[in-house]
């Protein structure tokens, strides 16, 4: 069915190609291990792209990442919306072919993965439907719209023993991997608390896109767009701006703050929330956003001992306070966009305000003690607080091209994803649940046996 390529040929591929991280060539040395199901190793892996919009075609975008992956061909896609479908052929070289519709890319046997990039609230009936067919599936984050498809989703790839890989590719990133190994290590000392945030103030930011001026009901397929949603007109604000309605999106929530989440669960090594509570409203969107513009929540880790607070909204970004900080009692990690610093903690204690209150005798005889003058030196904190940080900026290629090739070599080596089914809708739920605690105006609970959320 495919052009074998020599297998020595692609391990040296695989190492040396755009993808490769030093990971992989460790994935790789077990390939011999690899079971029954998906592509053998010596087999050229076939796919098709679903849902070839913005996050595919943009630069270093998803399809770029499944071009440079080696032994692996796109052989079609299919889209809602004429445009893209035109501009991914043309990105392809002519050499791919338009399936017009997902049921006949799915039934193309040749097909043995497939790359899901469609709108939220069609991520769990694709990748259902993809996994009955016998994919493999990359399904872009968040994995669910709702919080509980997760388990049926999850269950469904493992039942059928598919890979499915969700696609928070930050955390194929390097710096997370480092971020990751300083925290295991102890350096931070005790965390207690992690502050992420996404602040924008722009309408792209927004999701303000503009629409293309040829999208109309003839090049637009509202129908295959709507799916199972609710029934509406055609409406091109709907199409192109989905994240900004709840029938299609969880809005900041589930777009923004679970890369934020996928992140925080990998690195500090947490599954779920115990509770989170949580705010939100819509300040400055109302004419063109269903879903808040302004979000504030806590996320209690109980077993972990930790706290999330996330943040978001599209009304300010000068702050500079996108990313997130991990607070340790001896040290802190702080990522904002490629890069990440570590500070050390220097405990200064400060009474001088306090025994100055006191009689002067006193006081006196505070500041005569020796254990008082090793601990308070007031002088000296300044040079001691800026000195001794470390930062690392990410080099190489960017994590979507890691993400991706990691991908497949789970296809081919049937070893699990990096970031599996459990792990996607974890990190969704932490979105949902915020969402949910704002529709209760009450704190959520999870429910950890049945994997799903406490009901109210
Ligand atoms: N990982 C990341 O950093 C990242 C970045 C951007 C977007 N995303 C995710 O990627 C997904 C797509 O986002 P986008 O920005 O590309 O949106 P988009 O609107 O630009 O593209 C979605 C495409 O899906 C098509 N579509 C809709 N219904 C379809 C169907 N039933 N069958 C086939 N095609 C269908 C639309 O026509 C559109 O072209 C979302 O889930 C989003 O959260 C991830």
């Amino acid at each position: 069915m495919k052009a074998a390529i020599n297998r020595r040929e692609f391990m040296q591929r695989s190492v040396v190609g755009a993808a490769a991280a030093p990971l992989l060539t460790h994935v790789l040395g077990h390939e011999a291990e690899a079971s029954a199901g998906g592509a053998s190793p010596n087999d050229r892996i076939q796919v098709g792209m679903i849902g070839v919009g913005a996050r595919c075609l943009q630069g270093s975008g998803l399809l770029d990442a499944v071009v440079a992956v080696p032994g692996v061909q796109v052989l079609g896609v299919c889209d809602a919306y004429k445009g893209r479908v035109t501009r991914a052929l043309s990105n392809l070289g002519g050499k791919a072919k338009d399936y017009g519709d997902y049921h006949a890319l799915l039934a193309d046997k040749s097909i043995d993965a497939v790359v899901i990039a469609t709108p939220d609230h069609w991520h769990k009936p694709l990748a259902l439907a993809a996994l009955a067919a016998g994919k493999d599936v990359y399904l872009e984050k968040p994995m669910t719209l709702a919080i509980d498809e997760g388990p049926e989703m999850y269950g469904a790839a493992e039942k059928a023993g598919r890979i499915l890989q969700i696609g928070s590719q930050g955390k194929s990133s390097k710096l997370q991997e480092t971020a990751r190994e300083i925290i295991k290590s102890g350096k931070l000392g005790q965390i207690n608390l992690v502050r992420a945030s996404f602040d924008r103030n722009s309408e792209s930011g927004a999701w303000i896109y503009p629409i293309p001026p040829d999208a109309d009901p003839k090049t637009v397929n509202w129908d295959l767009f709507l799916g199972s949603a609710p029934k509406r007109p055609f409406s091109l604000e709907r199409f192109f701006r989905w994240r900004c309605f709840w029938d299609y999106s969880g809005g900041i929530s589930t777009d923004l703050f679970v890369h934020l989440m996928t992140t925080i669960h990998y690195v500090m090594d947490a599954t779920v929330p115990e509770t989170v509570v949580a705010t939100g409203a819509n300040y400055r969107h109302q004419k063109t956003h269903e879903v808040p513009d302004t979000l504030n929540a806590s996320a209690v880790y109980g077993k972990e001992n930790f706290s999330v607070s996330l943040s978001g909204t599209f009304n300010s970004a000068s702050a500079g306070e996108s990313g997130f900080a991990i607070m340790g009692n001896e040290g802190s990690l702080v990522f904002r966009e490629d890069r990440m610093v570590f500070t050390p903690e220097h405990v200064v204690e400060g009474n001088g305000w306090i025994v100055s209150s006191w009689p002067t005798e006193l006081e006196k005889a505070y500041w005569a003690d020796p254990a008082v003058q090793k601990k308070e030196k007031p002088d000296t904190w300044p040079a001691q607080m800026w000195s001794r940080g470390e930062s690392w900026t990410e080099v190489g290629p960017d994590a979507t091209y890691i993400h991706m090739g990691r991908f497949f070599d789970s296809v081919r080596t049937r070893r699990p994803s990096v970031e599996d089914g459990r792990t996607g809708h974890h990190a969704a739920a932490v979105a949902h649940m915020v969402n949910e605690s704002i529709k209760r105006k009450g704190p959520v609970s999870w429910d950890f046996e049945k994997d799903v959320l406490k009901k109210a």
